[in-house]
């Protein structure tokens, strides 16, 4: 029988607390502060984790895109549907009287969903004759600020940038490139009406 040794005890001795061989007497990753590190991923596991990073990101992209486009869709589509254009009725015949010019009030043919009540526009109405009537923009034809019709100059005023039109809506001084633009003008049972048109500006 062989006798035990010294040496024989200190190898079945247990570890001391801190020893940083493990059981199988492999050495542990310790950090400065004593942490155990784990182990380094392996290759398989590095290509696991980039392949489900990359799918989290598809979804998500893929998810704001199915949320954000009918979102952009419906703000944008309003701005190029063509506009419509209507009669709208702004009072009865005997309301106005002939030679007079006046600021009437109606809803745009195409509101914006969110125009509130910016979808309301305006003109100038004129009774030309007992029958007759012409109505022109409120828009300057230069950059679209309201004009104002000074009755006793008998001219459309613009106060942006000094524009100026003759009653008949042509240009008489300043910056507008053309005529204060004109709506068709009807009456229809004793209501005047004016038919709605795209103004153009500029
Ligand atoms: S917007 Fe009327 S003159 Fe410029």
């Amino acid at each position: 029988m062989k006798q035990s040794t010294p040496e024989d005890a200190k190898e079945g001795a247990p570890e001391k607390d801190g020893d940083p061989k493990d059981e199988h007497g492999e050495q542990d990753e310790h950090d400065e502060h004593g942490h155990v590190e784990a182990p380094p991923a392996s290759a398989d596991t590095i290509a696991r984790r980039q392949l489900l990073g990359k799918m989290s990101v598809a979804l998500g992209v893929a998810g704001g895109v199915a949320l954000g486009v009918p979102m952009v869709g419906f703000i944008v589509a309003p701005l190029f549907r063509k506009a419509p254009r209507e009669w709208r009725a702004v009072g009865k015949i005997e309301q106005f009287k002939v030679g007079e010019t006046v600021n009437v009030v109606f809803v745009d043919a195409s509101p914006l969903p969110w125009a509130g009540v910016t979808a309301k526009t305006a003109a100038w109405l004129r009774r030309v004759s007992e029958t007759e009537f012409e109505a022109f923009s409120v828009n300057c034809a230069h950059l679209g600020c309201p004009v104002r019709w000074m009755a006793e100059a008998k001219l459309f005023m613009c106060p942006c940038h000094g524009g100026v039109y003759y009653q008949d809506g042509s240009v008489a001084a300043g910056p507008p490139p053309h005529a204060l633009p004109q709506y068709p003008v009807r009456v229809t049972d004793g209501q005047v009406e004016i038919r709605t048109d795209p103004i153009p500006i500029g």
